[in-house]
């Protein structure tokens, strides 16, 4: 017993690269440093959506070997934060979590999946909410809790894509929500936040996000009200701008807001390959006083053609063009003076939860939530079980092991991850690429073909098509 909890101990304290952050007013904000976070994120889902099968006892957080590669990849390119749609709460993802951790990148989690019984049914959702579903979802919560580096949960993702299921989702993805902050409160020792990854669709958005940024008079420290708002968004395409994208609309509409916005994922990609100029705005000025950064969708390529990195079925990997574009453009942004901005300590007022909030008619505008269901107080109070427990585990290796090639072919050899320093979160330029950060220290370099050749700058190319977004939506769905 003794033994066990200092081996707790000092797992905990060997790999935590990443303070936990907190939700306040508009703002991701390191509690240690006051500074404000920008996500620099990745949708990360290997084998796809298609790809989730509780029944093969894997998930896209469960092969540790396969996360080091790709946190390897990633914290070269330059990101901070993952986000993973499909999890089974049952694997063990304390490898890969730990991985992640210590290569100073947040995981932001999905607690539903498109399998029947785990998410809600848009236009019933009645039919979708009850005690197991809601079981499922406790559970993603007791899996990841307790890994530093956890961001936060979606309740829900695209459940609601027009005025009809406007009608009816709203408010049982408002009681997922309050479901899940309540059992936060009861079993987890730092709150978490918990938000909507919505689609942009125009007629619904921004009743979407007041419908669950608003507060419900009298609700006890409205526990329903979401901590954060992100939204999927694929209006950038090409060299557009940030009147052309709309971008300038969104920051219009958000500017107000009492959570943190932020893209849930973005990275239109018609024409392809992409150019990725929407980083500079994103992270500029212009955005980032409203926006908290965004998810690049996303990193291994699926046929809907939105991959970096190409994975073979020997797990190695041939980087794409997108991959050292997307880089190249990160290394332009300035990324001391953007993750450096002091929290302003506002704390947004937010609106009230009324009928006239509601905009489009036919959005449902009653904020009487369900109640929960029969079966669920239990499982709230008493917690699940039996629960998954997660925890941060020491990683003796980081050197990549599978083969990867870089967008000319030519083989990346030494590629590991660089554990970064405690309440470092990564930032482009932290790996070079180059294996400096293998911590055994005996990784033998026989192929002298230039190390970091993998990730030399290439000129970025590309015409500037104008495509619209019926266009990019006609091509993806
Ligand atoms: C709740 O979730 C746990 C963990 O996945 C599972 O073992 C248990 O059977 C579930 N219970 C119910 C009532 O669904
Ligand atoms: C709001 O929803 C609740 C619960 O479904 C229902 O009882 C109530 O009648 C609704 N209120 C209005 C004004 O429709």
């Amino acid at each position: 017993m003794l033994l066990q909890s200092a081996l707790v101990a000092l797992g905990a304290t060997i790999a935590a690269a990443v303070p936990a952050l907190e939700a306040r007013g508009n703002q991701f904000v390191n509690p240690k440093t006051n500074d404000v976070f920008q996500i620099v994120g990745m949708a990360y889902q290997i084998g796809g959506s298609a790809g989730y099968d509780p029944s093969h006892g894997k998930d896209p957080l469960s092969n540790g070997d396969v996360c080091k590669r790709d946190a390897a990849l990633m914290q070269v390119l330059g990101i901070n934060t993952i986000r993973v749609y499909n999890l089974d709460p049952n694997l063990n993802h304390d490898e890969c979590a730990s991985i992640f951790n210590a290569a100073g990148m947040y995981m932001v989690i999905d607690v539903n999946s498109p399998l029947v019984g785990e998410s809600l049914n848009s236009l019933e959702p009645w039919t979708s909410y009850y005690d197991t579903y809601l079981n499922r979802t406790f559970a993603v919560v007791e899996a990841f809790k307790s890994y530093p580096n956890l961001l936060g949960f979606f309740s829900g993702n695209e459940v609601i894509s027009n005025v009809k299921q406007g009608g009816t989702a709203p408010p049982y993805i408002r009681a997922v929500t309050r479901d899940l902050k309540q059992y936060i409160k009861n079993h987890a020792d730092r709150p978490i936040p918990v938000g909507y990854s919505a689609a942009d669709v125009r007629d619904v958005l921004e009743d979407s996000w007041n419908y669950f940024q608003c507060s419900i008079e009298g609700e006890k420290d409205d526990m329903s009200r979401a901590d954060m708002f992100a939204l999927n968004s694929y209006s950038w395409c090409a060299d557009a701008s940030f009147e052309s994208s709309g971008y300038n609309t969104l920051v219009d509409m958000f500017k107000s807001s009492s959570v943190p916005i932020f893209y849930s994922e973005f990275g239109c990609n018609t024409p392809s390959p992409r150019i990725f100029t929407e980083i500079g705005t994103i992270y500029g000025d212009k955005m980032t006083p409203v926006f908290s950064g965004g998810v690049v969708y996303e990193f291994a390529q699926e046929p809907n053609n939105f991959g970096l990195a190409d994975i073979g079925k020997d797990d190695s990997v041939k980087l794409l063009k997108d991959f050292q574009t997307l880089k190249d453009q990160y290394s332009k942004v300035d990324w001391k003076s953007v993750q450096s901005v002091k929290a302003n300590g506002n704390a947004v007022k937010p609106p009230k939860c009324s009928p006239s909030l509601i905009k489009e008619k036919g959005f449902n505008n009653n904020f009487t939530l369900p109640v929960l269901p029969p079966n669920t107080k239990e499982i709230l109070e008493g917690g699940v079980k039996p629960k998954p427990v997660g925890k941060v585990v020491k990683i003796s290796d980081f050197k990549v092991t599978h083969p990867i090639k870089d967008v000319d072919g030519k083989a990346i050899t030494n590629l590991a991850v660089k554990p970064l320093g405690d309440d470092v979160s990564n930032t482009a330029g932290s790996n070079d690429g180059a294996g400096s950060g293998s911590s055994s220290g005996s990784g033998s370099s026989e192929n002298g073909d230039g190390k970091s050749a993998g990730f030399r700058s290439i000129a970025i190319s590309g015409a500037a098509a104008g495509i619209s977004m019926l266009a990019f939506l006609a091509a993806a769905f």
